[in-house]
């Protein structure tokens, strides 16, 4: 078979991220131009100067990451990009910078979901074997999906409120860390010796649904209490109890939904997957339960272009192309 050559963008929401990557796997270049130091007096992503800053950047971090992969432009086989779910305005600069060079190098548009993308960051550092189950935790998105073949996809649990990165940026908040506080409560939560034990959100014992603004309050909650008492509120007891609480439901469901779907794999991916406790208390459940788990290294898991190259690759390879008339879209199923 012949060698193929995939450029993908990634805009979705505040990182500006193209990868060239050779047969679908072998990653060429993966340049990824983070906004937070921008968003950070803001405390969170302002949607409007994403888009903008994705705009200043798009084509230096293009001309960069063709650079680093030591390819020509002329090269490339075909432009994946994430057509959503994200922002609007941030999802609509890569598409049009994706569309542009489709047209001007002659060669396919791969509109991409990016949560495939988040998932298919697996592929890039293993086999997928089906079917498995995808726990997917990020700043935007928290779901269970089964697969049960190549790029067939099945959400069979999702959250009903915060996303799990939100709630720890919304509980950092609260406990003073700048944003995006995920790291630093998981951190925290490590260091701590004492606990605050918290409620478990396990809504209807069949959901694989999610539910975590109702932890997040009960954080806000006791530091209140702790504060009316005239106490100081322990916030490494509070980090850990938090961090315990997602921990136990959010694996607790990924394991229940590999056990009734037979999976022989479970693929953990999203920003949250950096989260050393969940990673570990994961590996372990997996063990028991005999299903051999996958993790990305970090820079896979956080928004980057190779995990939209990497999902690209399943259309690529059916021939599955976008036309230039495709539309980014801010809610997009999967
Ligand atoms: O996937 P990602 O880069 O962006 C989205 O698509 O949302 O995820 C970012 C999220 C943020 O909410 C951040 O606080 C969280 O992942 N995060 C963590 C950790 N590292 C990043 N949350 C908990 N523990 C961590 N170690
Ligand atoms: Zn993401």
């Amino acid at each position: 078979d012949k060698d193929y050559v995939l450029l993908a963008i990634e805009t979705s929401c505040d990182e500006t991220s193209v990868a060239v990557v050779r047969n679908g796997r072998e990653v060429l270049s993966n340049v990824i131009s983070s906004q937070i130091e921008t968003h950070k007096k803001f405390g969170g992503v302002v949607p409007e100067i994403a888009s903008r800053k994705h705009v200043e950047t798009m084509t230096i971090i293009i001309e960069e990451a063709v650079r680093e992969a030591g390819v020509n432009l002329a090269e490339v086989d075909a432009i994946a990009v994430t057509q959503g779910p994200g922002l609007i305005g941030a999802l609509l600069v890569g598409v049009v910078a994706a569309k542009s060079l489709a047209m001007a190098l002659d060669v396919p548009l791969i509109g991409t979901h990016h949560i495939a993308g988040h998932i298919y960051a697996n592929h890039l550092i293993g086999d997928i074997v089906y079917p498995a189950i995808a726990l997917v935790v990020s700043g935007g998105h928290t779901e269970i999906v089964l697969l049960e073949a190549e790029g067939k996809f099945r959400i069979i649990g999702r959250t009903r409120d915060d996303a799990v990165g939100e709630a720890y940026d919304k509980v950092a908040r609260a406990l003073k860390f700048p944003y995006p506080g995920g790291p630093h409560v998981d951190k925290l939560a490590q260091e701590a010796t004492e606990e605050v034990v918290l409620p478990r959100s396990w809504l209807e014992p069949d959901s694989y649904d999610f539910s975590f603004s109702g932890l997040k309050s009960a954080v806000l909650a006791e530091i209140n209490r702790s504060r009316m008492k005239g106490e100081t509120p322990d916030f490494s007891a509070l980090a850990r109890g938090f961090q315990q609480s997602v921990i136990d439901v959010v694996t607790g469901k990924a394991i229940r939904a590999a056990k009734e779907f037979g999976a022989r794999q479970m693929l953990l991916c999203g920003g949250v997957a950096a989260n050393r406790g969940l990673r570990e208390r994961l590996s372990s459940l997996c063990e028991e339960a005999g299903v051999p788990l996958l993790i990305p290294p970090n820079k896979l898991c956080t928004d980057n272009a190779a995990m939209i190259a990497a999902a690209a690759d399943l259309k690529w390879r059916r021939g599955q192309f976008s036309s230039l008339d495709m539309k980014a879209e801010a809610i997009m199923s999967l």
